[in-house]
Order: C-alpha cells, then structure tokens, then sequence
C-alpha cells in the first residue's frame, strides 16, 4: 500500500498533458496577482523599514494640510531624522512646488522608484514626478485610482526612514482609505483645520473616519490661527489698535517699548475647542504667516527660509507634541483582534 503523499496519481499526468497552454488573458491575470503580491511584500517590508507613518487629513482643501505635512517634515528633518513625505493628492499635487523640487526626473532601478531629496535631506514622493504636465488635471476613477495608490505606496525605495508623512487631498475619500487598508502600522492622523466653525465641522468627518478605519488621531493642528502686529511706542505705555469691524485690540509696550498684539482671523480657539470636543489632543496652532505663501510660490518652504522664526518655532513645538503622542501610543499595549 503506497501513501498519500508518494502515491502516483496517472491522472494528474494526464492533467498535465492535456492542460492547454495558459491563454494571454490567464497570464496576464496571474502576473498581476504576482505583481500583488511582491507588492504585498514589499509594503510588510516598508512597515518595517519605517519608524512612524502619519497621515495628514483634512475635512476640507486649502485649509493649509500640505503646508503642515511638508512643515511637519522638514522640523523632522531639521532634527536630523531621516524623513520622507509622499504626496498622495495625484489629482492635484503640489507637494514638489512647495518643497522648490518640481520636476525632478526619478530614478527607477529594479522596478522601484527612487524617491527624490529636498531641503533638508527629505525623500519626496510625488505624483507631479510622474506626470508629464503637473498643470494638467488627472482624472483617476474607481480601480484605477486604487491601483495607481497601491503602487505608489507599495513600488517606492524609500530606505530606512524615522518617519514618513503621508499628505492627502482634502476630505475622507479613497485616497486616506486605500492608505489605511495597504499600507500596515500607521502610528495615526494628523487633523489640519483652521478656527472656522465650517472648517471644524468638516474635521468632524475626519474624526469619524478615524474610527472606522481604526486609526488613532494624533491631534488636531489649528492653522492660521492668528496674525501678529509688532510695533514700538514709549515704554511701558499702553496702545490700542483698530482691528477688524472698528474692534479696538489693547497691548503693552514693554521696557523696550515693544508690543505685540494677535489679530484672531477667524476665530480664537477653535482648534482646541474642537479638539476638546473630539477628545483628541491638540498639537498646537501655527500663526498666520504671508511668508507661506510666498515661500508656497517661490519653492522655498517658510522653515528652510527662516528656520528660527515664528512659523518655524511654531512647528518645531507641533511635532514635540507629536512625537510625545506618538509614543504614548507605543507604551501601550497593542490591541490584539
Ligand atoms: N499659516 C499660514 N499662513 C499663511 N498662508 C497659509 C498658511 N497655511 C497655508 N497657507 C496658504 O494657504 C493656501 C492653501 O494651503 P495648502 O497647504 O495648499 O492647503 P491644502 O493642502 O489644505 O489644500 C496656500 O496658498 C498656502 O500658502
Ligand atoms: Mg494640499
């Protein structure tokens, strides 16, 4: 009596024999599922190469997330940490402008793509690398688009990296979702809002979504927050300036005669009301600053062309609250499902 396991079936020969050869469309089904899988792969792989990985959202666009993911990247970076920022708004990226890198040729070796550098020594992927015209929309619909993200995040030779910021375009839609699902042990999100009560009611969705994709939100980042006046007048006197609608704002000149008065834009507060509400901690709020706007024009992000001014302090203390969250979350067991 033969086993199982040696046991010669003639009819799996004859399977064999007869079995036609694979059709184009069956092997192109199964290099598909192979390219999946080395993909699959290579993302357990990128897990484990990466230290963090924190997405940046935002309940709604122009609120400033992609000022907040690259300013967060480079504070990293100035820090001496090995930072990477993948930009996975592929219908509008900007990321490249911002950072002053736009139109970098990539380097592919081994069917992977090379991320390129900026300022600080930051790894940057983006879509706008691998667009032929970064001014021209890119309409990406359904399995497309998924794929397209898969890819991106699964064929990047990122290296060894402390940290990788992942920056989305606005809202809760497929781009965060497909993230969530392929790429494993997100450390969380970052919620980007501005004190609008609109802007705070759209970070509501991003506090839901969240939940149901089962990562934690870091913190909420309040952007402009405010603009800061600075003026001299006699020493120690008081001074009053006309703000918006005719409200008079007081200061204090100091010794020096130096005051300082923060014209709340919108309004004062929110994003940690709104952090409060959400029971989520809040990260710190970034100061008005036109200095992002030009450097967002020019290529020359506000940190690299000020480093030790106001935006820059501001962000530097954002990501010591950051980080501090991040390892809470490491102390803590993690949850087994
Ligand atoms: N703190 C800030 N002070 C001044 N302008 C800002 C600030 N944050 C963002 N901006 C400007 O607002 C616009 C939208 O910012 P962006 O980061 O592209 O937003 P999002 O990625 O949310 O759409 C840009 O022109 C940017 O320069
Ligand atoms: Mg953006």
């Amino acid at each position: 009596m033969s086993g199982p396991i040696s046991h010669h079936n003639p009819s799996e020969d004859e399977e064999k024999a007869e079995a036609p050869e694979a059709s184009a469309d069956q092997k192109a089904q199964m290099e598909q599922a192979y390219a999946q899988m080395r993909r699959k792969l290579r993302m357990t792989r990128l897990a484990e190469d990466i230290g963090n990985k924190i997405m940046v959202l935002s309940g709604k666009g122009g609120v400033g997330k992609s000022t907040v993911a690259t300013g967060l990247a480079l504070s990293l970076a100035r820090q001496g940490k090995k930072v990477g920022i993948l930009d996975i708004d592929i219908t509008g990226p900007n990321i490249p402008k911002m950072l002053g890198i736009e139109g970098t040729e990539l380097h592919v070796e081994d069917n992977q793509i090379h991320p390129a550098e900026g300022p600080n020594g930051l790894k940057v992927m983006s879509m706008a690398f691998l667009l032929e015209d970064p001014d021209k929309p890119v309409i990406w619909r359904g399995p497309i688009k998924l794929g397209a993200i898969q890819q991106f995040i699964g064929d990047v030779a990122w290296g060894k990296l402390d940290t990788l910021i992942i920056d989305f375009p606005p809202g809760t839609s497929d781009e965060p979702l497909t993230v969530a699902q392929y790429l494993p042990n997100i450390d969380g999100m970052v919620i980007v809002t501005t004190p609008q009560d609109v802007a705070l009611l759209d970070s509501r969705k991003s506090i839901n979504f969240s939940k149901t994709v089962k990562i934690p939100v870091l913190g909420v980042v309040e952007n402009m927050s405010g603009y800061t006046l600075r003026g001299k007048a006699d020493p120690n006197t008081e001074i009053t300036v006309i703000g918006p609608q005719g409200l008079p704002l007081q200061a204090t000149a100091d010794g020096d005669g130096d005051w300082r008065v923060t014209l709340n834009l919108f309004k004062q507060g929110g994003g940690e009301a709104a952090a409060d509400e959400f029971e989520v901690p809040f990260l710190g709020a970034l100061p008005f600053d036109p200095g992002v706007v030009r450097g967002g024009d020019d290529g020359v992000h506000r940190i690299v062309a000020e480093p030790e001014g106001e935006t820059a302090q501001a962000f530097d203390t954002i990501v010591t609250n950051l980080m501090a969250e991040i390892s809470k979350g490491e102390d803590s067991a993690p949850e087994i499902i």
